[in-house]
């Protein structure tokens, strides 16, 4: 069986698997509106840590949505642990099974690099109230890179590319945000630097060493161009 980078993560259970982990997700949703009438989507939430922080600290109605099964499975065992109320979907981002106009908010981690963003951006766009806010956390280029780098990152993590801010920007806007802004950005050299969250893992019984692979490969690439690659934190207005 092929794994991917995803599998890995999933069967590691690796909560907060997006640069700065809950640290940076507390950082930014406090300056957002958030309380009990707040309907917001974790899209691709993982293990769920950020949807059970959002259930519990602002009370919010969350939806929680993720297209691996071992994913949806280790959140539906944290929420039912913690005795929250946060509804559990399986299904691609990129084919939300929700009406238009539904959400408040979409907290989106390192999960559009993932996907393919022209049928991603689109849905979140569609899904979202209007004036409804976008905050997405992205893998960005921060220098060119060789051919033979690229083509290494992108088989990795089974990605068609890395897209620069400005690729970023343009994509948010082509897909109907009327504004789309950078609220935080770091290199991952500069990260690294940091003391940030430790990952959470709630691993898998039975762990096919071909995953812990991919994880060694992820470092191998964080390490060697933890300067070329790093991130923003996006926030798009509909
Ligand atoms: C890097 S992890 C981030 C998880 C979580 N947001 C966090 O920060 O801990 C990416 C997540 O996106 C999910 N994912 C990838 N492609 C997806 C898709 N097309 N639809 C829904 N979820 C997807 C993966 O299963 C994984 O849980």
């Amino acid at each position: 069986m092929d794994y991917s980078y995803q599998d890995a993560l999933a069967f590691y259970g690796i909560g907060g698997a997006h640069p700065g982990g809950l640290t940076l997700t507390k950082q930014i949703l406090k300056n957002e509106k958030l309380n009990e009438a707040t309907k917001i989507l974790d899209a691709g939430c993982g293990t769920g840590q950020t949807s059970a922080f959002l259930a519990k600290t602002y009370k919010c109605d969350v939806t929680a949505v993720d297209s691996h099964p071992i994913m949806i499975q280790k959140a539906k065992e944290r929420f039912n642990y913690s005795n929250l109320e946060v509804k559990v979907i399986e299904s691609s981002v990129e084919s939300l099974p929700f009406k238009d106009e539904s959400f408040d908010y979409i907290i989106s981690e390192s999960v559009v690099t993932f996907t393919n963003i022209k049928k991603t951006l689109p849905e979140y766009f569609r899904v979202l109230k209007n004036n409804g806010i976008l905050i997405s956390t992205d893998m960005t280029a921060e220098k060119s890179f060789k051919e033979e780098d690229l083509l290494k990152i992108k088989e990795v993590y089974s990605i068609s590319n890395v897209l620069t801010e400005e690729q970023w920007l343009t994509a948010f806007q082509t897909a109907g945000f009327r504004k789309a802004n950078v609220i935080l950005m770091d290199t991952l050299y500069s990260h690294l630097l940091k003391e940030t969250d430790h990952p959470e893992f709630k691993m898998s019984s039975y762990i096919n060493p071909k995953l812990t692979e991919i994880l060694f490969k992820h470092q191998q690439i964080t390490n060697s161009f933890s300067k070329k690659i790093g991130y923003r934190t996006f926030k798009s207005i509909k």
